[in-house]
Protein backbone atom coordinates (compact mmCIF):
# COMPACT_ATOMS: atom_id res chain seq x y z
CA UNK A 1 0.00 0.00 0.00
CA UNK A 2 1.49 2.89 -0.96
CA UNK A 3 2.42 5.60 2.05
CA UNK A 4 -0.47 7.97 2.70
CA UNK A 5 0.56 12.14 1.98
CA UNK A 6 -0.07 13.13 5.07
CA UNK A 7 2.92 10.73 6.59
CA UNK A 8 5.29 11.69 3.85
CA UNK A 9 4.63 15.70 4.23
CA UNK A 10 4.85 15.24 8.11
CA UNK A 11 7.71 13.32 7.90
CA UNK A 12 9.59 15.97 6.01
CA UNK A 13 8.19 18.70 8.31
CA UNK A 14 9.88 16.47 11.45
CA UNK A 15 13.40 16.94 9.32
CA UNK A 16 12.89 20.26 8.91
CA UNK A 17 12.39 19.87 5.36
CA UNK A 18 8.78 21.19 5.24
CA UNK A 19 9.50 23.77 2.70
CA UNK A 20 9.07 21.19 -0.10
CA UNK A 21 5.17 21.37 0.13
CA UNK A 22 4.85 24.90 0.64
CA UNK A 23 3.19 24.84 -2.75
CA UNK A 24 1.02 22.00 -1.90
CA UNK A 25 -2.19 23.53 -1.17
CA UNK A 26 -2.11 25.56 -4.33
CA UNK A 27 -1.35 22.87 -6.86
CA UNK A 28 -3.77 20.32 -8.61
CA UNK A 29 -4.24 16.81 -7.55
CA UNK A 30 -1.77 15.72 -10.25
CA UNK A 31 1.09 18.19 -9.52
CA UNK A 32 0.74 16.69 -5.52
CA UNK A 33 0.80 13.53 -6.43
CA UNK A 34 3.90 14.70 -8.83
CA UNK A 35 5.80 16.01 -5.82
CA UNK A 36 5.06 13.45 -3.66
CA UNK A 37 6.27 10.39 -5.71
CA UNK A 38 9.38 12.90 -5.90
CA UNK A 39 9.02 13.02 -2.15
CA UNK A 40 9.23 9.31 -1.72
CA UNK A 41 12.26 8.81 -3.49
CA UNK A 42 14.39 10.67 -0.84
CA UNK A 43 15.82 9.12 2.36
CA UNK A 44 15.82 11.64 5.12
CA UNK A 45 18.21 10.72 7.15
CA UNK A 46 20.66 10.29 4.37
CA UNK A 47 20.07 13.67 3.35
CA UNK A 48 20.53 14.80 7.23
CA UNK A 49 23.63 12.75 7.87
CA UNK A 50 25.11 14.35 4.49
CA UNK A 51 24.30 18.09 5.75
CA UNK A 52 26.22 17.30 8.94
CA UNK A 53 29.07 15.93 7.54
CA UNK A 54 29.30 17.93 3.83
CA UNK A 55 27.76 21.19 4.56
CA UNK A 56 29.15 21.58 7.84
CA UNK A 57 31.75 24.32 7.53
CA UNK A 58 34.93 22.57 8.72
CA UNK A 59 33.35 19.41 7.40
CA UNK A 60 36.00 17.13 5.34
CA UNK A 61 35.10 14.79 2.31
CA UNK A 62 34.37 11.18 4.11
CA UNK A 63 36.19 9.60 0.74
CA UNK A 64 39.97 9.28 1.65
CA UNK A 65 40.42 9.58 5.26
CA UNK A 66 38.86 11.67 8.47
CA UNK A 67 40.04 15.14 8.90
CA UNK A 68 41.71 17.66 7.19
CA UNK A 69 45.63 17.62 7.29
CA UNK A 70 46.92 19.84 10.31
CA UNK A 71 47.03 23.14 9.15
CA UNK A 72 43.99 23.50 6.91
CA UNK A 73 41.75 25.66 7.67
CA UNK A 74 37.74 25.53 8.06
CA UNK A 75 36.21 26.29 4.52
CA UNK A 76 33.09 25.43 3.26
CA UNK A 77 34.39 23.15 0.55
CA UNK A 78 35.35 20.42 2.27
CA UNK A 79 38.66 19.09 2.10
CA UNK A 80 40.07 16.08 0.92
CA UNK A 81 42.77 14.36 3.23
CA UNK A 82 45.70 13.67 1.50
CA UNK A 83 47.75 12.42 5.43
CA UNK A 84 50.39 9.85 3.85
CA UNK A 85 49.77 9.90 0.78
CA UNK A 86 52.14 7.94 -1.65
CA UNK A 87 52.19 7.03 -5.25
CA UNK A 88 50.42 3.70 -6.08
CA UNK A 89 52.14 0.53 -7.06
CA UNK A 90 51.10 -0.83 -10.54
CA UNK A 91 51.54 -4.05 -13.08
CA UNK A 92 53.65 -2.43 -15.64
CA UNK A 93 53.29 -3.52 -19.73
CA UNK A 94 56.06 -6.22 -20.77
CA UNK A 95 57.70 -3.54 -22.68
CA UNK A 96 57.99 -1.52 -19.87
CA UNK A 97 59.43 -4.04 -17.28
CA UNK A 98 56.68 -6.15 -16.44
CA UNK A 99 56.81 -9.71 -16.97
CA UNK A 100 55.76 -11.52 -20.37
CA UNK A 101 54.78 -14.64 -18.76
CA UNK A 102 52.62 -13.16 -16.14
CA UNK A 103 50.77 -11.08 -18.74
CA UNK A 104 50.23 -14.20 -21.18
CA UNK A 105 49.04 -16.37 -18.01
CA UNK A 106 46.74 -13.69 -17.55
CA UNK A 107 45.33 -13.57 -20.96
CA UNK A 108 44.52 -16.89 -21.01
CA UNK A 109 42.80 -16.79 -17.48
CA UNK A 110 40.82 -14.52 -19.24
CA UNK A 111 40.01 -16.42 -22.21
CA UNK A 112 38.96 -19.06 -20.26
CA UNK A 113 36.67 -16.80 -18.29
CA UNK A 114 34.93 -15.19 -21.77
CA UNK A 115 34.57 -19.20 -22.74
CA UNK A 116 32.72 -20.29 -19.63
CA UNK A 117 30.24 -16.90 -19.67
CA UNK A 118 31.62 -15.72 -16.26
CA UNK A 119 31.55 -11.85 -17.80
CA UNK A 120 29.76 -8.98 -18.47
CA UNK A 121 29.79 -5.71 -19.82
CA UNK A 122 28.89 -2.71 -17.59
CA UNK A 123 28.59 0.81 -19.49
CA UNK A 124 27.54 4.02 -17.13
CA UNK A 125 25.57 6.20 -19.33
CA UNK A 126 23.71 8.53 -17.06
CA UNK A 127 25.75 11.44 -17.14
CA UNK A 128 24.41 14.79 -18.90
CA UNK A 129 26.76 15.81 -21.16
CA UNK A 130 26.78 19.22 -20.75
CA UNK A 131 30.50 19.98 -21.72
CA UNK A 132 30.00 18.74 -24.81
CA UNK A 133 27.14 20.36 -25.78
CA UNK A 134 24.63 17.63 -27.24
CA UNK A 135 21.33 17.51 -26.18
CA UNK A 136 20.84 13.66 -26.57
CA UNK A 137 21.82 10.80 -24.49
CA UNK A 138 25.60 10.90 -25.00
CA UNK A 139 25.94 7.19 -26.17
CA UNK A 140 23.75 8.61 -29.36
CA UNK A 141 26.95 10.20 -30.35
CA UNK A 142 28.86 9.71 -34.17
CA UNK A 143 32.10 9.30 -33.30
CA UNK A 144 33.45 7.47 -36.13
CA UNK A 145 35.65 8.58 -38.80
CA UNK A 146 33.88 7.50 -41.84
CA UNK A 147 30.72 5.83 -40.68
CA UNK A 148 29.72 8.17 -38.14
CA UNK A 149 28.99 5.00 -35.90
CA UNK A 150 27.32 6.00 -32.54
CA UNK A 151 29.08 5.22 -29.22
CA UNK A 152 26.30 2.72 -28.00
CA UNK A 153 26.79 1.20 -32.21
CA UNK A 154 30.65 0.94 -31.24
CA UNK A 155 30.27 -0.54 -28.10
CA UNK A 156 27.69 -3.46 -29.10
CA UNK A 157 29.67 -4.29 -32.31
CA UNK A 158 32.88 -4.81 -29.78
CA UNK A 159 30.60 -6.81 -27.49
CA UNK A 160 28.87 -8.95 -29.98
CA UNK A 161 32.19 -9.67 -31.76
CA UNK A 162 34.08 -10.74 -28.23
CA UNK A 163 30.80 -12.87 -28.16
CA UNK A 164 31.37 -14.30 -31.22
CA UNK A 165 35.23 -14.97 -30.69
CA UNK A 166 34.47 -16.78 -27.51
CA UNK A 167 31.72 -18.66 -28.40
CA UNK A 168 29.50 -16.85 -25.42
CA UNK A 169 27.16 -14.09 -26.13
CA UNK A 170 28.01 -11.74 -23.39
CA UNK A 171 25.05 -9.86 -21.72
CA UNK A 172 25.69 -5.82 -21.77
CA UNK A 173 23.99 -3.53 -18.78
CA UNK A 174 23.46 -0.40 -19.28
CA UNK A 175 23.03 2.43 -16.43
CA UNK A 176 21.05 5.20 -17.81
CA UNK A 177 19.57 8.43 -16.15
CA UNK A 178 15.93 9.15 -15.47
CA UNK A 179 16.50 12.18 -17.87
CA UNK A 180 17.52 10.04 -21.02
CA UNK A 181 16.13 6.55 -20.41
CA UNK A 182 13.14 6.65 -22.60
CA UNK A 183 15.86 8.20 -25.34
CA UNK A 184 18.81 5.46 -24.50
CA UNK A 185 15.88 3.13 -24.82
CA UNK A 186 13.85 3.94 -28.09
CA UNK A 187 17.10 4.43 -29.63
CA UNK A 188 18.45 0.97 -28.97
CA UNK A 189 14.99 -0.39 -30.24
CA UNK A 190 15.32 1.99 -33.15
CA UNK A 191 18.58 0.39 -34.40
CA UNK A 192 17.19 -3.25 -33.21
CA UNK A 193 20.17 -3.44 -30.43
CA UNK A 194 22.87 -3.32 -33.62
CA UNK A 195 22.26 -7.04 -34.10
CA UNK A 196 22.40 -7.69 -30.34
CA UNK A 197 20.06 -9.79 -28.51
CA UNK A 198 17.82 -7.89 -26.89
CA UNK A 199 17.14 -9.69 -23.90
CA UNK A 200 21.14 -9.56 -23.07
CA UNK A 201 21.14 -5.60 -23.38
CA UNK A 202 19.72 -4.43 -20.04
CA UNK A 203 19.04 -1.00 -19.56
CA UNK A 204 17.76 0.39 -16.02
CA UNK A 205 18.18 3.65 -14.44
CA UNK A 206 20.64 4.93 -11.32
CA UNK A 207 19.00 6.74 -8.30
CA UNK A 208 18.51 10.27 -8.24
CA UNK A 209 19.56 12.70 -4.87
CA UNK A 210 17.96 16.25 -4.52
CA UNK A 211 19.95 19.24 -4.28
CA UNK A 212 20.10 21.04 -1.12
CA UNK A 213 20.49 25.00 -0.65
CA UNK A 214 23.57 26.07 0.78
CA UNK A 215 22.13 25.47 4.61
CA UNK A 216 20.74 22.10 3.36
CA UNK A 217 17.10 22.27 2.33
CA UNK A 218 16.00 20.68 0.13
CA UNK A 219 15.09 22.77 -3.07
CA UNK A 220 12.26 22.51 -5.23
CA UNK A 221 12.82 23.00 -8.85
CA UNK A 222 9.06 23.89 -9.90
CA UNK A 223 6.16 24.13 -7.26
CA UNK A 224 5.45 20.32 -7.80
CA UNK A 225 9.13 18.95 -8.61
CA UNK A 226 11.53 18.63 -6.36
CA UNK A 227 15.05 19.54 -7.61
CA UNK A 228 16.58 16.09 -7.98
CA UNK A 229 19.63 14.82 -9.97
CA UNK A 230 21.67 11.73 -11.23
CA UNK A 231 23.40 10.38 -7.98
CA UNK A 232 26.68 10.14 -9.65
CA UNK A 233 28.38 6.70 -11.26
CA UNK A 234 29.11 5.72 -7.96
CA UNK A 235 25.25 5.06 -7.74
CA UNK A 236 25.86 2.51 -10.10
CA UNK A 237 26.78 -0.87 -7.27
CA UNK A 238 23.37 0.20 -5.41
CA UNK A 239 21.81 0.13 -8.86
CA UNK A 240 23.07 -2.65 -10.14
CA UNK A 241 21.80 -4.28 -7.16
CA UNK A 242 18.33 -2.66 -6.82
CA UNK A 243 17.42 -3.32 -10.17
CA UNK A 244 17.80 -7.20 -10.46
CA UNK A 245 20.79 -6.97 -12.43
CA UNK A 246 23.20 -8.28 -10.08
CA UNK A 247 20.11 -11.56 -9.43
CA UNK A 248 20.67 -11.65 -13.29
CA UNK A 249 23.99 -12.38 -13.24
CA UNK A 250 23.99 -15.10 -10.15
CA UNK A 251 21.62 -17.01 -12.53
CA UNK A 252 23.70 -16.60 -15.93
CA UNK A 253 26.64 -17.66 -14.27
CA UNK A 254 28.49 -14.21 -14.48
CA UNK A 255 30.68 -13.43 -11.79
CA UNK A 256 33.19 -10.94 -12.96
CA UNK A 257 31.68 -7.20 -14.40
CA UNK A 258 33.81 -4.83 -16.99
CA UNK A 259 33.09 -1.37 -16.44
CA UNK A 260 33.85 1.63 -18.46
CA UNK A 261 31.86 4.61 -19.89
CA UNK A 262 30.03 5.84 -22.08
CA UNK A 263 32.63 8.78 -23.52
CA UNK A 264 35.12 6.48 -24.57
CA UNK A 265 34.99 4.29 -27.94
CA UNK A 266 38.27 3.52 -27.56
CA UNK A 267 38.09 1.22 -24.52
CA UNK A 268 38.47 -2.60 -25.05
CA UNK A 269 35.39 -3.44 -22.86
CA UNK A 270 36.06 -6.51 -22.99
CA UNK A 271 40.36 -7.23 -22.22
CA UNK A 272 40.83 -10.91 -21.69
CA UNK A 273 44.74 -10.00 -20.39
CA UNK A 274 42.79 -7.32 -18.06
CA UNK A 275 39.96 -9.98 -17.09
CA UNK A 276 42.89 -12.54 -16.24
CA UNK A 277 44.69 -10.37 -14.33
CA UNK A 278 41.73 -9.68 -12.34
CA UNK A 279 40.99 -13.13 -11.62
CA UNK A 280 44.49 -14.24 -11.14
CA UNK A 281 44.83 -11.91 -8.14
CA UNK A 282 41.68 -12.38 -6.78
CA UNK A 283 40.62 -8.90 -6.94
CA UNK A 284 37.28 -7.64 -6.18
CA UNK A 285 38.37 -4.60 -8.20
CA UNK A 286 40.48 -3.68 -10.85
CA UNK A 287 41.49 -0.80 -12.18
CA UNK A 288 43.80 0.52 -15.65
CA UNK A 289 46.20 3.22 -15.46
CA UNK A 290 47.74 5.48 -18.09
CA UNK A 291 51.16 7.34 -17.14
CA UNK A 292 49.81 10.52 -17.77
CA UNK A 293 50.87 12.67 -20.62
CA UNK A 294 51.67 15.77 -18.39
CA UNK A 295 51.96 17.17 -14.87
CA UNK A 296 48.29 18.30 -15.12
CA UNK A 297 46.59 15.93 -16.82
CA UNK A 298 42.64 15.88 -15.83
CA UNK A 299 42.32 12.29 -14.64
CA UNK A 300 42.01 10.74 -11.09
CA UNK A 301 45.30 9.51 -9.55
CA UNK A 302 45.69 6.35 -8.17
CA UNK A 303 47.68 6.59 -4.64
CA UNK A 304 47.83 4.44 -1.50
CA UNK A 305 47.05 5.98 1.65
CA UNK A 306 47.53 4.08 4.93
CA UNK A 307 48.46 0.56 3.01
CA UNK A 308 45.08 1.67 0.34
CA UNK A 309 45.00 1.97 -2.75
CA UNK A 310 42.57 5.03 -3.27
CA UNK A 311 41.71 7.76 -6.38
CA UNK A 312 42.14 10.75 -5.41
CA UNK A 313 40.74 13.27 -8.27
CA UNK A 314 42.23 15.74 -10.34
CA UNK A 315 40.99 18.74 -8.84
CA UNK A 316 41.47 17.12 -5.42
CA UNK A 317 45.77 16.50 -5.44
CA UNK A 318 47.69 19.69 -5.25
CA UNK A 319 49.41 21.28 -7.76
CA UNK A 320 52.72 20.53 -6.02
CA UNK A 321 51.99 17.11 -5.79
CA UNK A 322 51.08 16.34 -9.68
CA UNK A 323 54.00 18.76 -10.34
CA UNK A 324 56.58 16.26 -8.42
CA UNK A 325 58.95 13.93 -9.93
CA UNK A 326 61.05 11.11 -9.24
CA UNK A 327 64.80 12.43 -8.61
CA UNK A 328 66.58 9.89 -9.55
CA UNK A 329 64.30 9.28 -13.41
CA UNK A 330 62.80 12.69 -13.95
CA UNK A 331 59.32 11.00 -14.25
CA UNK A 332 56.45 12.72 -12.63
CA UNK A 333 55.48 10.78 -8.99
CA UNK A 334 51.59 10.76 -9.34
CA UNK A 335 52.27 8.76 -12.85
CA UNK A 336 49.27 6.32 -12.60
CA UNK A 337 46.36 7.86 -14.14
CA UNK A 338 43.00 6.83 -14.03
CA UNK A 339 41.09 6.10 -16.71
CA UNK A 340 37.50 4.74 -15.71
CA UNK A 341 38.31 1.28 -16.89
CA UNK A 342 37.45 -1.01 -14.08
CA UNK A 343 36.63 -4.69 -13.10
CA UNK A 344 34.42 -5.72 -10.14
CA UNK A 345 33.45 -8.85 -9.00
CA UNK A 346 30.06 -9.73 -8.37
CA UNK A 347 29.91 -10.48 -5.22
CA UNK A 348 31.91 -7.04 -4.09
CA UNK A 349 29.48 -5.24 -5.72
CA UNK A 350 26.45 -6.56 -3.72
CA UNK A 351 28.40 -6.25 -0.50
CA UNK A 352 28.97 -2.30 -1.22
CA UNK A 353 25.84 -1.83 -2.89
CA UNK A 354 24.07 -3.26 0.98
CA UNK A 355 26.38 -0.22 2.44
CA UNK A 356 26.16 -0.42 6.05
CA UNK A 357 29.10 0.16 9.00
CA UNK A 358 32.24 0.99 6.98
CA UNK A 359 30.98 0.06 3.62
CA UNK A 360 29.30 2.98 2.35
CA UNK A 361 30.88 4.77 -0.91
CA UNK A 362 31.09 8.36 0.55
CA UNK A 363 29.12 11.49 -1.10
CA UNK A 364 30.73 14.20 -2.41
CA UNK A 365 29.70 17.53 -3.03
CA UNK A 366 29.65 19.87 -5.70
CA UNK A 367 28.17 23.48 -5.88
CA UNK A 368 25.80 24.29 -8.88
CA UNK A 369 23.68 26.96 -10.06
CA UNK A 370 20.46 25.11 -9.47
CA UNK A 371 17.36 26.39 -11.18
CA UNK A 372 14.15 26.67 -8.48
CA UNK A 373 11.29 28.98 -8.00
CA UNK A 374 10.71 31.82 -5.24
CA UNK A 375 8.44 32.20 -2.41
CA UNK A 376 6.04 32.98 -4.94
CA UNK A 377 6.45 29.73 -6.61
CA UNK A 378 8.02 31.51 -9.43
CA UNK A 379 10.85 30.71 -11.30
CA UNK A 380 14.30 31.47 -10.93
CA UNK A 381 17.75 31.56 -12.21
CA UNK A 382 20.57 31.34 -10.14
CA UNK A 383 23.66 33.87 -12.06
CA UNK A 384 25.87 32.17 -8.86
CA UNK A 385 25.98 28.58 -7.03
CA UNK A 386 22.57 28.41 -4.85
CA UNK A 387 23.14 25.03 -3.77
CA UNK A 388 24.78 21.39 -3.64
CA UNK A 389 24.27 18.22 -5.49
CA UNK A 390 25.35 15.08 -3.77
CA UNK A 391 27.23 12.24 -5.67
CA UNK A 392 29.22 9.10 -5.36
CA UNK A 393 32.03 8.59 -7.33
CA UNK A 394 32.76 4.62 -8.67
CA UNK A 395 36.36 4.49 -8.26
CA UNK A 396 35.67 5.23 -4.33
CA UNK A 397 34.82 1.89 -4.12
CA UNK A 398 38.56 1.01 -4.71
CA UNK A 399 39.55 1.22 -1.33
CA UNK A 400 36.94 -1.19 -0.05
CA UNK A 401 38.34 -3.71 -2.66
CA UNK A 402 40.22 -6.81 -1.35
CA UNK A 403 43.73 -7.63 -3.73
CA UNK A 404 42.54 -3.81 -5.06
CA UNK A 405 44.55 -4.58 -8.39
CA UNK A 406 45.97 -1.72 -11.12
CA UNK A 407 47.69 -2.39 -14.54
CA UNK A 408 48.93 -0.46 -17.07
CA UNK A 409 47.03 -0.21 -20.88
CA UNK A 410 48.30 1.79 -23.56
CA UNK A 411 46.98 4.93 -23.88
CA UNK A 412 46.40 4.29 -27.49
CA UNK A 413 44.72 1.28 -27.17
CA UNK A 414 42.07 2.35 -24.83
CA UNK A 415 41.81 5.87 -23.93
CA UNK A 416 40.47 8.75 -26.39
CA UNK A 417 37.46 10.41 -24.59
CA UNK A 418 34.86 12.76 -26.37
CA UNK A 419 34.07 15.14 -23.41
CA UNK A 420 34.66 18.50 -25.10
CA UNK A 421 33.04 20.44 -28.27
CA UNK A 422 36.67 21.23 -29.09
CA UNK A 423 40.53 20.99 -27.92
CA UNK A 424 41.42 18.23 -25.42
CA UNK A 425 39.55 14.95 -25.59
CA UNK A 426 37.20 16.16 -27.98
CA UNK A 427 35.22 14.14 -31.47
CA UNK A 428 38.32 15.95 -33.49
CA UNK A 429 40.73 13.83 -31.35
CA UNK A 430 39.11 11.16 -30.93
CA UNK A 431 38.72 10.79 -34.60
CA UNK A 432 42.20 11.41 -35.45
CA UNK A 433 42.79 8.67 -32.50
CA UNK A 434 40.86 5.62 -34.16
CA UNK A 435 42.51 6.65 -37.32
CA UNK A 436 45.69 5.97 -35.90
CA UNK A 437 44.39 2.87 -34.32
CA UNK A 438 43.16 1.33 -37.54
CA UNK A 439 46.52 2.24 -39.68
CA UNK A 440 48.57 0.64 -36.06
CA UNK A 441 46.82 -2.51 -36.85
CA UNK A 442 47.06 -2.60 -40.58
CA UNK A 443 50.91 -1.52 -40.44
CA UNK A 444 51.32 -4.15 -38.00
CA UNK A 445 50.15 -6.28 -40.06
CA UNK A 446 51.85 -5.62 -42.89
CA UNK A 447 50.22 -3.22 -44.89
CA UNK A 448 51.95 -0.35 -46.69
CA UNK A 449 49.99 2.55 -44.88
CA UNK A 450 52.13 5.91 -45.33
CA UNK A 451 51.33 7.86 -41.97
CA UNK A 452 52.90 10.77 -40.31
CA UNK A 453 55.28 11.35 -37.29
CA UNK A 454 51.83 11.10 -34.78
CA UNK A 455 50.80 7.64 -36.78
CA UNK A 456 47.53 9.87 -38.85
CA UNK A 457 47.17 7.95 -41.78
CA UNK A 458 47.19 9.78 -45.12
CA UNK A 459 43.93 8.53 -45.75
CA UNK A 460 40.87 7.83 -43.67
CA UNK A 461 40.01 4.41 -43.24
CA UNK A 462 37.85 2.78 -40.79
CA UNK A 463 37.73 -0.48 -39.46
CA UNK A 464 34.57 -2.47 -37.76
CA UNK A 465 34.86 -3.82 -34.61
CA UNK A 466 32.96 -7.03 -36.01
CA UNK A 467 36.14 -7.21 -38.16
CA UNK A 468 38.28 -6.54 -35.66
CA UNK A 469 37.78 -4.91 -32.16
CA UNK A 470 41.44 -5.29 -31.07
CA UNK A 471 44.66 -6.60 -31.97
CA UNK A 472 44.74 -10.16 -32.15
CA UNK A 473 40.57 -9.88 -33.36
CA UNK A 474 42.22 -8.02 -36.05
CA UNK A 475 45.41 -9.77 -37.28
CA UNK A 476 42.93 -13.01 -37.55
CA UNK A 477 40.85 -11.35 -39.92
CA UNK A 478 43.40 -9.49 -41.83
CA UNK A 479 45.09 -12.65 -42.38
CA UNK A 480 42.04 -14.59 -43.95
CA UNK A 481 41.48 -11.60 -46.00
CA UNK A 482 42.50 -12.90 -49.38
CA UNK A 483 43.11 -10.69 -52.00
CA UNK A 484 43.48 -7.80 -49.40
CA UNK A 485 41.89 -4.35 -49.92
CA UNK A 486 43.68 -2.19 -52.03
CA UNK A 487 44.46 0.93 -49.43
CA UNK A 488 42.82 4.11 -51.09
CA UNK A 489 40.89 6.75 -49.42
CA UNK A 490 37.30 5.57 -47.18
CA UNK A 491 38.78 2.15 -47.05
CA UNK A 492 36.37 0.47 -44.34
CA UNK A 493 37.22 -3.29 -43.46
CA UNK A 494 34.15 -5.21 -42.67
C1 LIG B 1 35.96 10.96 -15.09
C2 LIG B 1 36.65 10.65 -13.76
C3 LIG B 1 38.14 10.81 -13.84
C4 LIG B 1 38.69 10.00 -15.00
C5 LIG B 1 38.00 10.44 -16.29
C6 LIG B 1 38.45 9.55 -17.44
C7 LIG B 1 34.96 11.42 -12.18
C8 LIG B 1 34.62 12.34 -11.08
N1 LIG B 1 36.15 11.54 -12.73
O1 LIG B 1 35.95 12.36 -15.26
O2 LIG B 1 38.76 10.34 -12.64
O3 LIG B 1 40.07 10.22 -15.11
O4 LIG B 1 36.58 10.29 -16.17
O5 LIG B 1 37.74 9.87 -18.60
O6 LIG B 1 34.22 10.56 -12.53
N2 LIG B 1 27.88 9.15 -15.20
C9 LIG B 1 26.72 8.48 -14.88
N3 LIG B 1 25.95 9.01 -13.90
C10 LIG B 1 26.25 10.14 -13.22
C11 LIG B 1 27.43 10.81 -13.56
C12 LIG B 1 28.24 10.29 -14.55
O7 LIG B 1 26.39 7.44 -15.46
O8 LIG B 1 25.48 10.54 -12.34
C13 LIG B 1 28.74 8.57 -16.25
C14 LIG B 1 28.79 9.42 -17.51
O9 LIG B 1 27.73 9.09 -18.38
C15 LIG B 1 30.16 9.05 -18.06
C16 LIG B 1 30.99 8.80 -16.79
O10 LIG B 1 30.06 8.53 -15.76
O11 LIG B 1 30.09 7.84 -18.78
C17 LIG B 1 31.96 9.94 -16.43
O12 LIG B 1 31.30 11.06 -16.03
P1 LIG B 1 31.91 12.51 -16.11
O13 LIG B 1 31.17 13.33 -15.14
O14 LIG B 1 31.89 12.94 -17.54
O15 LIG B 1 33.41 12.32 -15.60
P2 LIG B 1 34.73 13.18 -15.89
O16 LIG B 1 34.68 14.45 -15.12
O17 LIG B 1 34.95 13.30 -17.34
Amino acid sequence: MATKPTTIIEAFQRAGQGQVFAFYSRIDAAAQQRLLSDAAEIDLAEIARLNATLLAPSSSSPGLGPSPGPGSSPSPTPAVNLDALTPAPYEPLPENGGNPADWARAKTAGEAALRAGRVAAFTVAGGQGTRLGYNGPKGTYPVTPLKQKTLFQVFAEKIRAAGLRYGRPLHWFIMTSHANHDATETFFKTHAHFGLDPARVHLFRQGRMPAVDLNGKILLETTDHIAMSPDGHGGSLRALARSGALDLMDREGIDTLSYFQVDNPLVRGIDPAFIGWHLLRHSEMSSKMIPKAYAAEKVGHFCLQNGRLVVVEYSDLPKALQDETDPATGRLRYIAGSIAIHILDTKFIRRIAAGGAGLALPFHRADKKIPTVDAAGAPLKPEKPNGVKFEMFVFDAVPFAKNALVIETRRADDFSPVKNAEGLDSPQTCREDQLRQFARWLKTNGAALATDTTGLPSIAVEVSPLFGYDEDSFADSWKKLNPKPALTERLYLE
